[in-house]
């Protein structure tokens, strides 16, 4: 082989072998895991009385802690902000570090003087704080099929999390919805396990780091375990709707199509995982031994701990003890008690007490809990354990601002482009902007956004809506107008009108009913009534049916909830960056489609899973 090829090769292959090792780098599970603490775990568990021990295993709401002393009374080990959960002084970057820094102070006054692990739903950014960057839900994400995008959209939620002093966010949700009509499908990557196990790992080493001890580092808690996303429409305790409701499959169908994001979570080192409200087969998840203790942590080794979700317990028996012993016996290590977490705690006292939870159950889930207080170095008393403010100069950056524009140019599905209409032109001399969600950064954003629920209207200070986002990319020649139902568009070069659902979370969400509203119809009708091209953009937590809406638009693009970053959506409209989003849940052709899937006879999407135009 001639001598300079030959240096060519060897080059090559150097240059490889670097890529594989940063690839092996990023793939490779944590640096130590979570057993290699326990010799600290356990001498700690040794000076610990049975109180401090079940103080470990309480998670009550800030905002149900009356008395503060309540902190050290109980031996409190952590806190949580549930869903609007704000401090009392109000919503700001400040207040809430500042609660975060009083609530941890309290732990100083203990013997042991274990600090709180501060829990948040900070599921697409810290979606809480007002200012945050607001990232595309995970719906979203799963239509990039980009991991390393997803690994940094949970890198830089990381630290804007850790600007708070918050070291633990309640995500990434890796549940695998099999019916879009739960209020949840858009908190799913995908109805697709694979797209789910693809992504979930990556998610949490965005979160965690390779290295927990990180003060950049925060706890992720892959959820909701396991089948959230597959009950059954009416099985829940209402009697209608998806939400919490019964997953009626084998077993082998259960680990087919849910388990993967947690096979994929638990490799990665996921420290916390969060089990289900839902049931599996008539049987409540967070009381089941077999799914909690011999699949997750015999079979799948996982080595961190069990929150349950909020008031989970209280659904497993009309007896709230009762209840408790069967989780605890389960296999849950934490309970997530936010109001009720004095009666928690003496119930859970009795029952050791009375043998009927083992000490030992008691002592392994209070190992579990402290080996990763200790992987997260917040047992090193030459370490602060209050929030580092540092960081706030990053809190909602321009960069971090960039990620996210980058992560909704990616998450774009273009359904339709007749007449190849996009990309727009910005120097067109008039376009003519309507729809009920152009200018409105609350259903852009969707649920989990500053209220649990979200809510439409200018939701939180530093976002861009579309309209704002197509105003600074036309042309200074360029008139943009714009009217809500899509009137008075006549002599526009061509109409843009966004539409779809106003947000929601959670059961709140399920819909028995996915047609867009009549006012969208109305909307886009009266802008194609102009005679003028029209691009409809669809804000939505999940496909709908679209209607004449497809038939009169042409071009749709399913954007889902992006977020703050509206100008990642005008970045692909005016072709500066080709559309490559891929469906992530397969988009049905009707109501009588939605719970079907690939095998299914009759199964025919509108558009299949994987579908995606670009330019
Ligand atoms: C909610 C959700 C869960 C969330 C928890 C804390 O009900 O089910 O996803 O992490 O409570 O807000």
């Amino acid at each position: 082989m001639k001598p300079f090829r030959y240096v060519a090769v060897l080059g090559l292959a150097a240059v490889g072998a670097y890529f594989a090792s940063q690839q092996m780098i990023s793939a490779a599970p944590p640096a130590k895991p979570l057993s290699s603490f326990d010799p600290q775990a356990k001498a700690l568990l040794a000076q610990m009385t049975l109180d401090e021990k079940i103080g470990q295993m309480t998670q009550p709401d800030q905002e149900s802690i009356k008395d503060l002393s309540d902190i050290e009374r109980y031996f409190v080990g952590s806190i949580l902000s549930g869903g609007s959960s704000d401090p009392k002084e109000g919503n700001s970057l400040q207040a809430w570090t500042d609660l975060y820094d009083r609530l941890q102070q309290h732990t100083t006054l203990t013997r042991l003087k274990i600090p709180i692990l501060y829990g948040i739903d900070a599921v697409h950014g810290h979606n809480n704080i007002l200012g945050a960057v607001i990232f595309p839900h995970n719906i979203g994400l799963g239509c990039t099929r980009n991991p390393a995008l997803v690994e940094k959209v949970e890198r830089v939620t990381a630290e804007e999390v850790r600007a708070t002093g918050i070291q633990w966010a309640f995500a990434p949700c890796v549940t695998v919805p099999q019916d879009i009509r739960w209020g949840r499908t858009y908190e799913g990557f995908s109805e697709d396990p694979a797209v789910v196990k693809e992504l979930a790992g990556p998610a949490v080493r965005g979160f965690q780091g390779t290295d927990l001890a990180s003060p950049l580092s925060v706890l992720a808690c892959a959820k909701h375990y396991i089948g959230d996303g597959g009950t059954s429409f009416g099985s829940t305790r209402r009697g209608q709707g998806l939400d919490q409701g019964d997953t009626r499959v084998d077993e082998a169908t259960l680990r087919r199509i849910h388990l993967q994001g947690y096979i994929s979570a638990v490799r990665e080192g996921a420290a916390s995982i969060m089990p289900s409200y839902s049931s599996w087969n008539g049987v409540k998840v967070s009381g089941d031994k077999h799914l909690l203790t011999e699949i997750l942590k015999q079979e799948l080794g996982f080595q961190g701990f069990l929150i349950s979700d909020y008031n989970a317990i209280d659904q497993i028996n009309p007896n709230y003890k009762t209840a408790i012993g069967i989780s605890i016996n389960a296999g849950m290590d934490m309970a997530m008690v936010p109001a009720r977490y004095k009666e928690y705690i003496a119930d859970l006292k009795q029952l050791v007490e009375e043998g009927v939870v083992p000490m030992a159950r008691i002592d392994d889930a209070v190992v579990r809990i402290l080996r990763v207080k200790f992987a997260m170095g917040m047992l090193d008393t030459k370490r602060s354990q209050l929030a580092d403010r540092t960081l706030q100069k990053s809190f909602g950056s321009p960069e971090h601002r960039a990620v996210a524009r980058q992560a909704v140019r990616e998450s774009l599905v273009l359904l339709k482009n007749q007449n190849k209409v996009l990309p727009l032109k910005k120097t067109a001399a008039r376009i003519h902007v309507g729809g009920k969600s152009a200018d409105d950064l609350g259903n852009q954003c969707g649920g989990w956004t500053i209220d649990w629920q979200g809510k439409s209207g200018e939701v939180t200070p530093g976002g861009t809506t579309v309209l704002a986002a197509i105003k600074k990319a036309v042309s200074g020649k360029t008139e943009v107008t714009f009217s809500k139902d899509g009137t008075g568009a006549a002599g526009a070069t061509l109409g843009v009108v966004v539409i779809g659902e106003k947000p929601y979370a959670e059961g709140n969400g399920d819909r028995a009913d996915l047609k867009v509203a009549q006012e969208d119809v109305d909307a886009v009708a009266n802008m194609k009534s102009a005679g003028i091209p029209v691009v409809v953009i669809l804000f939505s937590g999940r496909p709908m049916i679209l209607g004449t809406v497809l038939d009169q638009a042409d071009a749709v693009v399913a954007a889902w909830l992006p977020g703050t970053e509206g100008a990642g959506i005008t970045d692909v409209l005016f072709g500066d960056f080709k559309p490559k989003g891929k469906l992530s849940y397969a988009w049905p052709r009707s109501m009588e489609q939605v719970a079907k899937h690939p095998g299914d006879k009759d199964y025919a999407p509108l558009f299949p899973l994987g579908y995606g135009l670009t330019f």
